[in-house]
Parts: C-alpha cells; structure tokens; sequence
C-alpha cells in the first residue's frame, strides 16, 4: 500500500485529497491543528477508525512539535505541502507587519519546518508537492503578504525540483486558481473561474499522477494569467490601478 502524507486535511483542498487518496487505496497521513476538526472533515476518522487512516496534530508555526512528529512518519511515497493561511492587507499605509509575519510565516516558515521532518523520510522514487497560488503569476491587489509568501514557495519548490532530483524525489508546484473552500469563502469580491473543491483535487490527483514539474489550473484562468503577465508589467499596473479605482 502506497502512503501519502498531507498537511491541512482538516478543511478544504486538503481534505479532499485526504479523502480521495483514502478512497484510491492508499494509506493516508492527514495533518491538521485539531483532532476534532480532523475527524469531522474525515468520516474514515470516526470510530471504528479506518485502517489506512493515520491523523497526527500540529500547528505548522511550532517548529519543535513539527519536526519532531514528521521524523517518525517514515517510507512515504508522497507528501502534498497544503497548509496555509490567506490575509489581505486593505491599506499598506500604515503597513501591518504583524499580518505579513502572521503570513509568512505560517505559509513559508511553516513549510521550512515540515521539509526538515518529511523531507529524510520520502522514499527514493517517491514526491514531493508544494501548494502554491496562481497569484505569484502577477502582482495582484492586497495581495502583498499573501503573495510574496507564494512566490518565496515557488522558488522553493522549483529549486528543490533540481536539489532532490538526484535523490530520485520528483517534486511538483502545485498553482490553484480561485477554488471554493473557507479560505475564499470570505472574500467578497468576485472570483474569476472559481471552481469546487472536488474539481480541484481531480486536477491535482491528476497531475501527480503524471508527476508533473508544474500543477496549474484551471487552464483558461491560468492561461488568461499568464498571457497578461507576459505583457509589459507597465500595462499590467495601469490596469490594475483602474480596476483599483474603479471598485
Ligand atoms: N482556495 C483557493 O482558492 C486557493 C487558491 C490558491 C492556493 N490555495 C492554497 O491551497 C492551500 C489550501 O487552502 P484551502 O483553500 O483548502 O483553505 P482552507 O480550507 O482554509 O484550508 C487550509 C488548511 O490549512 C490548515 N492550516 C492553516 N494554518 C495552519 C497552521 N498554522 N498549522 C497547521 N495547519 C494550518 C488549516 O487548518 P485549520 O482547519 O486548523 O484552520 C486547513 O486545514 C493553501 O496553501 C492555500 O493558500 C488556495
């Protein structure tokens, strides 16, 4: 049996990929911060547990409780990097920094502390995938901490992709667009091509099926991102300014 290791499977994306894989036959690592929150969104969590289900606790941000509960989950042949957090800073006049540490650092120091526990621990042959954000494709509106944090995690990823490539890890950047889960439940603008938590998880199952250096959907947002980015970022500002000022 395959085992697979994923971090936010108490909500959203991470929850869908923790259930399906379960449902595909492997044995699946679900992390969370809460139990309970754990098992509410994992029904094979519920008593009598399911066999291949295995759940651990921690909070992303507590280095010491990471490391050390990641080192003694051994032989995976999978680990999906999911957790992380979304704040928008509506003014950055005043700047508010403890937001852009709040992010950061659970998006991107949180990462750091889960690739010093899981990363001795994938097999060789095995991968290892990032949840970024198609955001890091351009400079979108108070989106200065959630988006550095993405784009500090595409860097990462991509020059794991060729530090473990000798190690025999295949290593996959993952880039939803808008996928509805809590995390985007609170936005209240609109969210172009914003599709289902399942669709998501299909994409992404998908995609590391095939093992994939990049992971991006879905494909007419991302290729619309992507054809505006490639013009020049002056153009990108001035719309931008006008769709600030016209909201
Ligand atoms: N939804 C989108 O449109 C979208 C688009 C692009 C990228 N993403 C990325 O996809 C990933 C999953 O997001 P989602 O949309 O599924 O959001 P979500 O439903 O809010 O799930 C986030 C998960 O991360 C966990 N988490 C947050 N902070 C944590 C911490 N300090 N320690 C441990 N776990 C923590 C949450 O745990 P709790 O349940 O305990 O809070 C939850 O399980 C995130 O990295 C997000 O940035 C999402």
């Amino acid at each position: 049996m395959k085992r697979m290791l994923i971090t936010g499977a108490s909500s959203g994306i991470g929850m869908h990929l923790a259930n399906s894989y379960l449902a595909a036959g492997w044995h699946v690592i679900a992390c969370g911060r809460s139990l309970s929150k754990l098992q509410a969104s994992l029904p094979a969590a519920m008593p009598p547990a399911h066999p291949a289900l295995t759940l651990c606790t921690f909070d992303i941000n507590q280095r010491t409780e990471v490391v050390t509960k990641l080192k003694q989950i051994e032989a995976l042949d999978l680990v999906i990097l999911n957790a992380g957090t979304c704040e928008y800073m509506d003014d950055p006049v005043p700047f508010d920094s403890a937001l852009f540490q709040r992010v950061i650092e659970t998006n991107v120091i949180g990462t750091g502390y889960c690739l010093e526990g899981v990363l001795g621990n994938i097999k060789q042959g095995g991968q290892l995938a990032i949840v970024s954000s198609s955001v890091t494709l351009l400079p979108l509106t108070r989106s200065e901490a959630y988006g550095a944090s993405k784009a500090a995690l595409d860097y990462l990823t991509r020059t794991l992709a060729i530090d473990l490539s000798p190690k025999g890890i295949a290593v996959s950047l993952i880039r939803p667009g808008f996928v509805d889960t809590a995390l985007t439940q609170k936005n209240t603008f609109s969210m172009p091509g914003i599709i289902s938590g399942e669709q998501a998880c299909t994409f992404i199952m998908q995609g590391l099926e095939k093992r994939k250096l990049e992971i991006n959907f879905p494909k007419i947002f991302f290729f619309t991102m992507k054809i505006i980015a490639f013009l020049p970022n002056t153009l990108w500002r001035w719309l931008a300014i006008k769709m600030i000022k016209g909201a």
